[in-house]
């Protein structure tokens, strides 16, 4: 199993190209099933989560295929099943988003339950009852989600009783091409929703409603070709400013979008960081000054994504005063306190919160990731801690960071990648 070593205290200063995001690419790529027509995607990142689903979509019938600019072309032309297999699954619960896009253009879906994660209990319950209201009958069969309809899915007027991303991506996805008009109230408004949006723009659907939380989609009755450029991913890069502030060094990331970025980058302002944002170049400074602690709070966006909170866990950790930083989108996602403590961070965890009180010094310990951002946040804290750290089970973070560690040595850090 893989782990990296990583030798601390080393400032970090260069600049950093950002992937795709994850994220958005993961509702798109699922969105090609909406179309017998070919989709042509660039900026697509090179991720776990992104072959996991490129397998899924292979499960069911659909070509992908990578052309010589590296543009990922799918067409569902022949999809010749409509389940979504345990193996696939298991691996990764954004497999659901195959079910709206099934449901709406073949009228079935069978997706295995997704089970619990380690970051606490994730249901689909608000997934199933939007489709529910759009005429599909659902059954749980032999650990399956089964959906289906007799006729086209009907437009309707759905609420979310909580703000869910992958909710709102499943139903905009079922609505383009059911009978008549959806509005979904109470959907998220994360820039992954509008990516998607945009992107079943260019293959003809009708959506009005961007960065508000009411959607509105005419259904139309078929869906066409479309190129897209995926967007950039948020939170790589703001894990990369949130390095670069911890090891008091200057980094610049490349081809990201600052205005996806807007509370994080006001939190790194209020720690003591300088902030520049050049065009699609956003630039952490911290060689000069105090990095101090912060407090935030989880939120759907526009609030503070729950996806950087472990990172600015680290920050603290090495920052002058105390902090608290409380999560309210998941349970279970406090897991890399216990870690920090190992490595001589004083953080008490207090409920949905951690308290914690920073040092100048921590030291390099063996640690252990446990989900994809925590992983990150345990790669930040070695980065600045004195010694060598270990962070074992870095298979989390190859799901969501593309060539972590290539991107860091690029800009001095001290950090491989070795097997046991
Ligand atoms: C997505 C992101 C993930 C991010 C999260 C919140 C992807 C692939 N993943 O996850 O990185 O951390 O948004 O920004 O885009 N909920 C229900 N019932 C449902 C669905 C969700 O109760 O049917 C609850 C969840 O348990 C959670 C909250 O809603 O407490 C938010 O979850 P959701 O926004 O759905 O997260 P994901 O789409 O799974």
């Amino acid at each position: 199993m893989d782990y990296f070593k990583i030798r601390g205290k080393t400032p970090l200063h260069g600049r950093i190209p950002i992937s795709g995001a994850k994220n958005a690419a993961l509702p798109i790529l699922a969105a090609t099933l909406l179309t017998d027509k070919m989709s042509t995607l660039l900026n697509v990142p090179h991720l776990n989560d992104i072959t996991t689903m490129v397998e899924l979509l292979g499960a069911l019938g659909t070509d992908v295929a990578i052309d010589e600019s590296m543009a990922l072309k799918v067409s569902a032309a022949q999809v010749n099943n409509q389940r979504a297999p345990y193996e696939l699954v298991k691996t990764m619960r954004a497999s659901i988003l195959v079910m709206g896009p099934l449901l709406a253009r073949f009228g079935r879906a069978e997706v295995s339950f997704p089970g619990g994660c380690a970051i606490g209990n994730r249901p689909v319950d608000l997934h199933l009852k939007g489709f529910e209201a759009m005429g599909a009958s659902i059954d749980v069969r032999d650990g399956y989600i089964v959906g289906s309809t007799e006729n086209r899915l009907k437009g309707c007027d759905f609420t979310f009783d909580t703000v869910t991303v992958g909710g709102t991506e499943n139903l905009l996805m079922a609505a383009v091409l059911a009978e008549g008009r959806t509005v979904l109230r109470n959907a998220a408004r994360e820039p992954e929703i509008n990516d998607l949006i945009a992107f079943l723009r260019g293959m003809g659907a009708e959506i009005e409603g961007d960065d508000t939380s009411t959607l509105v989609i005419n259904g139309v009755s078929k869906l066409g070709a479309n190129h897209y450029s995926v967007m950039p991913d948020r939170i790589e890069a703001g894990t990369f400013l949130v390095a670069a502030a911890a090891t008091r060094g200057c980094v610049t990331v490349e081809n990201a979008n600052a205005e996806h970025l807007g509370i994080v980058l006001e939190k790194l302002r209020d720690a003591g960081v300088k902030v520049i944002v050049e065009g699609n170049s956003i630039t952490a400074d911290m060689t000069e000054g105090q990095l101090t602690s912060i407090d935030l709070i989880t939120a759907p966006y526009p609030g503070f994504p729950t996806d950087m909170q472990a990172q600015f866990t680290a920050l603290n950790v090495v920052a002058h005063g105390v902090g608290r930083i409380t999560e309210t989108i998941f349970e279970n996602r406090l897991m890399q306190a216990h870690e920090m403590s190992r490595m001589g961070a004083n953080i008490t965890v207090d409920g949905h919160s951690v308290i914690i009180r920073g040092k100048s010094n921590i030291d390099g310990a063996p640690v252990m990731a446990s989900d994809l951002r925590a992983s990150a946040s345990l790669v930040i804290a070695g980065l600045a801690a004195n010694g060598e750290t270990h962070v074992d089970r870095i298979y989390h973070i190859d799901r969501g960071y593309e060539r972590i560690e290539e991107k860091l040595q690029a800009v001095g850090a001290d950090i491989v990648r070795k097997s046991r």
